[in-house]
């Protein structure tokens, strides 16, 4: 039995070859915005903040959102914003005034619930520089292989944005397969976020953290 860290692959169509986009990496450390991120994505804040980046991240709980930097050392900086997603007004607000702060967001992780997307989404999209990078967490429900494709939000899958989304699997522990832990997660949406590159449109799907074949396996 395997028990070592999840992997990252990404997913192909798969008929066609692998060609690489050209573009840039997020490698300056412009502004980022994490949303949802004082639970599973808290880690993925840390890194955001180590890497110098000014990171606004968004919970409705304001006793949460004082925790996730601990421990990220003085490069960055944390913008809190305690805002509901699934509040159009309140959260556009909330976003607004980070970006009068901060300036427009290059880069962007969103673990936002299923039910909050139709809402939260549009208005995430108002808030990022055109070409930012965005990496989109879905539940492995998103990625049963009985499904062809994630199907992607059109507001923020829209060139030259560079949307990234990655499904969440699972791994495999000494007593077989199991749910991925928080530092898991994170790590693999932060790998997912520092990449240079993303497959190019027409031969990539998604990237996923761990696995979800043979679906049956899931914990
Ligand atoms: N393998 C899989 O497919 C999979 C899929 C889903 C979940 N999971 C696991 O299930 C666990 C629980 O999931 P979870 O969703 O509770 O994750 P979580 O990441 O622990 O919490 C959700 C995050 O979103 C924020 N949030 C939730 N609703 C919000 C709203 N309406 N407005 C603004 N922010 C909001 C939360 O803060 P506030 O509550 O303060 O707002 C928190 O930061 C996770 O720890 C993960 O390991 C696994």
């Amino acid at each position: 039995m395997r028990h070592e860290n999840p992997t990252i692959t990404r997913a192909q169509q798969p008929s066609s070859s692998s060609v690489s986009s050209s573009r840039p990496g997020p490698s300056a450390p412009s502004p980022a915005l994490v949303v949802g991120g004082t639970g599973m994505l808290a880690g993925v804040v840390r890194g955001l903040v180590a890497d110098g980046r000014r990171t606004a991240v968004v919970a409705r709980s304001e006793e949460a959102l004082n925790a996730p930097a601990d421990g990220a050392g003085p490069a960055g900086e944390v913008l809190p914003l305690s805002a509901d997603y699934s509040d159009a007004g309140r959260f556009r607000a909330a976003l607004r005034r980070a970006r009068r702060e901060a300036g427009l967001f290059r880069l962007a992780a969103l673990w936002v619930h299923t039910p909050g997307r139709e809402t939260a989404l549009p208005v995430v999209a108002e808030v990022l520089a055109e070409d930012a990078v965005v990496v989109d967490v879905r539940g492995s429900a998103a990625a049963d292989p009985t499904r062809e494709r994630v199907p992607p939000p059109s507001v923020l899958d829209r060139a030259p944005r560079d949307y990234r989304p990655v499904v969440l699997g699972f791994t495999d522990g000494p007593a077989g397969p199991r749910r991925l832990t928080h530092q898991e997660i994170s790590d693999g949406v932060l790998a997912v976020a520092r990449a240079g590159t993303r497959p190019a449109r027409e031969d990539f799907r998604h990237w996923t953290i761990g696995r979800v074949r043979p679906w049956h396996d899931r914990p």
